[in-house]
């Protein structure tokens, strides 16, 4: 049974037969908001490269691939290795500094299948790359990331960046291709904030990449991505490609930037009341095994109850999840079913080994999330 207080906003049918905790994900809202960021990029004539790290499922990259993206944005080698394997990607950016000799031996493997850019932030790591790619009579493309204020890694940009491009660009068997950045400082600033910091990020990556063009380096990309940003940054002149992840699914914390409605969240956790030990706690069937312990600046506690904005879920232990119900609530009995939007989907993801597509409120599939896990 649903929740009695039951909501246009739930994709779940109330006879919809699942068992939870469940990570369900409404086909609808899956390809419109992957339609949106496609038709988006199309206008500004930028290219699509999403980051695969919010789903990891093959099967949706593959949607990406098909709505016109260039290809995919991935951290870890691993997710990589299962990207062009099983979803036939052929051409992967790995956003990530990646350091460790046998991964890059991974990496050579992969290039007979895909074109890879690997992301530098130091003359150690090139230097790291090209001693492989010489040992192995290969060459690799990279990209320098760039540092516009999310400081993570990352080299500053302007002076910093453009004295190790012109170290790069002396080292054997690496193909120094662009300049990347995350202007994820766009995620935890204030709305009204985001499209400055995210204008200013760009023009700053776009600037840089001049003055390495100055130096007489050919650098044909320009790389920004977040999805809070990603309906501004873009927009910079000069900015070649966008790499939003987050937008596939949206979670909780879209919800704050006033872009995004409850309609827009194609993936909801499904969990069932398993307790109602008082009149103010329930208890559901999902802790932090399933659900990702991050914070959310759109609602306290661990995830949004849709149809219950007063309802918080206040703890999470390994499969309990505590929610404290406001005075006189009549919902959460025993056996109630609930969609939660996960504060942060892309970790919650990451602990499912599938996800279940619905069309018309039942579920029609359950595809394989591939890359969980794949954290090396
Ligand atoms: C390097 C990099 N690029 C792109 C993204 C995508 O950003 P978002 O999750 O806001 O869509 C991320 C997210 O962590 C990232 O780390």
């Amino acid at each position: 049974m649903v929740a009695t207080a039951q909501s246009a906003e739930l994709i779940l049918a109330p006879n919809a037969d699942v068992e939870t905790p469940a990570l369900v994900v409404s086909e609808e809202i899956l390809h419109a908001n992957i339609a949106r960021m496609a038709a988006f990029a199309r206008s500004t004539g930028v290219g699509l490269r999403p980051h695969i790290k919010t789903h990891k499922t093959p099967k949706i990259a593959r949607l990406q691939l098909a709505a016109g993206a260039i290809g995919i944005t991935c951290a870890k080698v691993g997710e990589a290795e299962v990207m062009v394997r099983e979803a036939g990607v052929q051409d992967v950016l790995i956003a990530y500094p990646t350091v460790g000799a046998s991964k890059y031996e991974r990496l050579v493997a992969l290039m007979d299948h895909a074109r890879i850019i690997q992301a530098v932030d130091s003359l150690a790591a090139a230097k790291l790359i090209s001693h492989t790619m010489t040992k192995f009579d290969a060459h690799m493309d990279v990209a320098i990331e760039v540092n516009t204020g999310q400081n993570r890694s990352g080299v500053p940009y302007g002076k910093d960046t453009i004295e190790l491009a012109k170290e790069i660009v002396r080292l054997p068997n690496l193909h120094l291709v662009g300049i990347m950045t995350h202007e994820g400082q766009a995620n935890s600033a204030p709305p009204d904030e985001i499209e400055g910091i995210a204008m200013t990020a760009g023009r700053n990556m776009v600037e840089t990449a001049g003055a390495i063009r100055a130096e007489g380096i050919d650098l044909p990309m320009v790389s920004v991505g977040s999805s809070p940003a990603a309906f501004y940054t873009p927009r910079v002149e000069g900015v070649t490609e966008m790499r939003p992840g987050t937008y596939v699914f949206n979670d909780n914390s879209a919800l704050r930037y006033g872009q995004f409605a409850v309609g827009d969240m194609a993936a909801r956790f499904v969990a069932t009341v398993v307790s109602r030990p008082a009149e103010d706690r329930a208890v559901l069937d999902t802790g932090s095994k399933s659900l990702a312990m991050d914070p959310s600046k759109a609602h306290p506690g661990h995830g949004y109850i849709v149809g219950h904005p007063e309802a918080v879920i206040v703890k999470l232990s390994e499969e309990h999840g505590v929610v404290e119900l406001p005075a006189g609530e009549d919902d959460f009995n025993v056996g109630d079913r609930v969609e939660v939007i996960p504060n942060h989907i892309c970790p919650t993801v990451n602990l499912m080994d599938e996800l279940f597509i619905v069309r018309d409120g039942h579920i029609v599939d359950a595809w394989p999330i591939a890359a969980r896990g794949k954290v090396r």
